[in-house]
């Protein structure tokens, strides 16, 4: 557990920095960037022209009646939750997960109004958008370190001293970018830790229905098996991975009411809404788990190919949830050069997404991270080039 005042720059950023003036040796394949590119699901376009009308209207910020309905079924399912999601109080539309993880700061740091040295609690690596958060909320980062197995971070070593001065902790799961799931009782030591010392849980469930062989258990199902409500809880779903929609700017969140009715008051002057016709969109598609479990099937397909191609000298692994392969490679920035110049194929070097520790090592060294993103076909062209550079 380490703090760390240096800024975020954007990892694509300083990726373009590193490759400007360096020639791929073959015709480029990106694997940078997670965005989905496998198909639109068939219902969006029917929906939106069925919908089209709504364009003429400001949407409300807390969304249509069927959609936080569509949401709290959809919770109530994928979670066995007994219909304890409240429609009305408990679940918004987001424009995007990225806008809600951020500005959700802001409202976290108005809840304890008398600390003078707020902390945000970040895994390290991390998704930019949580220190983007720390930062509109000015408070100090503290990186989390993981437990014992795999990458879920550890309450348990963070002093009590940051605790009382916590303002939220942001946590992903399955972790991103190394594809690890929290178990139950993962989630309910973070939630006990977070009630006790009365901060926010911003958990970060984007990639939950990109899985390998089980749905990974989720935040509000291990607060409801503690029966005590969702107090000091905030999940964040979105439909760019579930549903290869990251241009439809649409996911949602769910969970403490108090804090979303505060929250609400700020998002109606400040935040982005969702359009009309864009949450008709969600509705099908919270309305339907066929195109998704078709998404899973493609990904997992590519994942075979990855520990079929890299073989042992690489170590691909076969993470339980998300998209990326998080490839030791002993240096992530020599490495990703390498693969750009000898085969065209663009990834991004761990030591981008993560912040160095005090003692000046950085965790995601020794990493690189690939998207793997693209069709069968392209993602199996680029992890040919890759064994051939990298084994
Ligand atoms: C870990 C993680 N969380 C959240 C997001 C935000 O996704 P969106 O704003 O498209 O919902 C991303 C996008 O790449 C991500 O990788």
């Amino acid at each position: 557990m380490t703090t760390s005042a240096k800024k975020e720059t954007s990892p694509f950023a300083r990726l373009n920095s590193l490759l400007a003036g360096v020639e791929p040796g073959l015709p480029a394949i990106n694997l940078t960037i997670g965005e989905p590119q496998h198909p639109i699901p068939a219902f969006v376009a029917p929906v939106i022209a069925e919908n089209v009308a709504l364009f003429g209207r400001y949407p409300p910020i807390r969304g249509t009646d069927a959609f936080r309905q569509t949401i709290a079924r959809w919770l109530d399912r994928r979670y066995g939750l007994d219909a304890t999601i409240d429609p009305e109080r408990m679940a918004l539309p987001l424009n995007g997960s990225r806008e809600g993880l951020t500005l959700a700061a802001l409202t976290a740091r108005q809840r304890k109004p008398g600390l003078e040295k707020p902390v945000v609690l970040l895994p390290n690596p991390f998704y930019q958008a949580y220190a983007a958060g720390a930062e509109v909320a000015g408070a100090e980062v503290v990186l989390l370190g993981s437990g014992r197995e795999g990458s879920f971070p550890d309450l348990g070593q963070v002093p009590t001293e940051v605790l009382t001065r916590t303002i939220a902790v942001y946590i992903a799961s399955p972790t991103a970018p190394q594809g690890d799931v929290a178990t139950l009782e993962d989630w309910t030591h973070v939630i006990q830790i977070a009630r006790a010392h009365d901060f926010m849980i911003f958990a970060d469930e984007c990639y939950s229905e990109i899985y390998r062989d089980g749905p990974p258990p989720g935040v509000l199902q291990a607060a409801d098996r503690l029966g005590a409500g969702y107090a000091n809880i905030l999940t964040f779903h979105s439909l760019s991975k579930r549903s290869n929609l990251p241009g439809l700017r649409c996911g949602f969140v769910a969970g403490d009411p108090d804090f979303l009715e505060t929250w609400t008051r700020f998002r109606n002057v400040a935040a982005p809404q969702v359009p009309g016709p864009i949450q008709a969109v969600a509705v099908a598609a919270y309305s339907d788990e066929g195109h998704v479990a078709q998404n899973r099937a493609l990904y997992n397909a590519k994942y075979d190919a990855a520990l079929a191609t890299l073989g042992p000298r690489v170590r691909a692994t076969r993470p339980e949830g998300g998209f990326f392969l998080w490839l030791e490679v002993g240096d992530g920035v020599e490495a990703a050069t390498r693969l750009w110049r000898e085969a065209g194929v663009r990834t991004i070097p761990g030591a981008y997404l993560s912040l160095p520790l005090p003692d000046g090592s950085n965790p995601g060294t020794p990493y690189i991270r690939v998207a793997m993103v693209q069709d069968l076909a392209t993602t199996q062209e680029a992890l040919t080039r890759m064994a051939r550079v990298l084994g």
